[in-house]
């Protein structure tokens, strides 16, 4: 059960008639008026399990929240701006923070080419994560992801409050596609067809375990085509947008879907969702961070599974994810080595 002190005496009287006080969450997302975080807040404002909504970016923050704001749920949500303290403000009291801060990929672009404007961007937010916020579970989805989690890792090392436990890259919209490609190849449901997705959250750093899921039938061209939109979803979203950005409505329910998978964790009952988190599972091979099933409880990333049996063909994919997921998240340490 996590009880944790609330900044407004509005929230904690909230609190004492809550049938359930550890159902009451503050949540911040930080990039709140962008393309993922006006849609995550509006579906954040809907979960009855946030109370209080802290939405912060550098211009927007306050029209978005007010404009969330009436609909018709029993939270607060306040918008802040950079002036005045706003991120402190937001992040104070905060039990769990949604980062989508940060620029999004353009047609032809790798989800790397993003790093050199990204990164500062979150590590700056992450500076104020540990500042203000520094037991919060913090949720990244700015990208490139493979890199920045690192970088708020070294971060709140660097500020001695790392909780590995409490650190996440939100890889959930690549499992949501999984499940709606391979619902899509054998004409069935996708809230039916749970499929684990690995690894990280770029290209050939994706891998779909289809041989665990319902069909470990398909098989030859068929698995290729799968796993290829699986592991280049985001570049059919990117194309189709022709230079307006890449998936934002589809991140945001992911994002949604993950922060209540949290929340609901937090509140006693212990959900599994993959997840890149500081893992055991490959740090023999210098491999920090690993998106594997990851059962979430009231300390956070409390059960990290193994991968399970895998087939031949998903060896041979795991074995290229390593390769480039180990240079992805070398640059990240490096960025805050050479740019505390
Ligand atoms: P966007 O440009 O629409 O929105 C980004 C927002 O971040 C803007 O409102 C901007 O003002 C804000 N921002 C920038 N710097 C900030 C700072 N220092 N503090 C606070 N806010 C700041 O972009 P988007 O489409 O919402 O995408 C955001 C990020 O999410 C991109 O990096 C994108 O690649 C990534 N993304 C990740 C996934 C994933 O699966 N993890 C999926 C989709 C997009
Ligand atoms: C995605 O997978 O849609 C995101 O990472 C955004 C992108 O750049 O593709």
């Amino acid at each position: 059960m996590v009880l944790i002190a609330r900044s407004s005496f509005f929230n904690a009287q909230r609190r004492a008639f809550s049938s359930s006080a550890a159902t009451a969450y503050k949540v911040a997302v930080l990039g709140a008026a962008g393309g993922i975080g006006q849609p995550l807040s509006l579906l954040l404002k809907l979960n009855d399990k946030v109370t209080d909504l802290a939405l912060y970016d550098l211009r927007g923050a306050p029209g978005v929240a007010a404009d969330v704001s009436h609909v018709p749920a029993n939270s607060t949500v306040t918008g802040y701006l950079p002036a005045d303290g706003g991120l402190e403000k937001a992040l104070t009291g905060a039990d769990v923070v949604v980062i989508p801060a940060g620029i999004p990929r353009k047609p032809g672009m790798t989800r790397d080419d993003l790093f050199n404007t990204n990164a500062s961007i979150v590590r700056d937010l992450a500076k104020a994560v540990g500042d203000y916020a520094p037991k919060a579970f913090t949720l990244i989805i700015s990208n490139p992801v493979n890199s920045t989690v690192p970088i708020v890792s070294e971060v709140l090392k660097s500020k001695g409050v790392y909780d590995p436990k409490r650190l996440f890259g939100v890889t959930t919209l690549d499992v949501l596609r999984a499940s709606r490609f391979i619902s899509q190849v054998k004409g069935t449901k996708p809230e039916d067809e749970p499929v684990t997705v690995v690894g990280g959250h770029s290209g050939v750093t994706i891998v779909p375990l289809i041989s665990q899921s319902n069909h470990p039938d398909i098989s030859g061209e068929t698995l290729d085509a799968l796993t290829n939109r699986i592991q280049f979803g985001g570049d059919e979203v990117v194309k189709a947008k022709d230079g307006a950005g890449s998936a934002t409505l589809s991140m945001a329910q992911a994002a949604a879907r993950f922060t209540n998978s949290l929340l609901t964790s937090l509140s006693g009952t212990p959900v599994t969702e993959p997840t890149f988190v500081d893992s055991p599972l490959f740090k023999s091979e210098g491999i920090e961070f690993f998106a594997s099933k990851v059962t979430l409880g009231p300390s956070g990333a409390e059960t990290i599974h193994e991968l399970g049996a895998v087939s031949e063909y998903e060896e041979k994919l795991i074995e290229a994810c390593k390769v480039d997921l180990k240079k992805n998240i070398a640059k990240g340490v490096a960025f805050v080595e050479q740019n505390p």
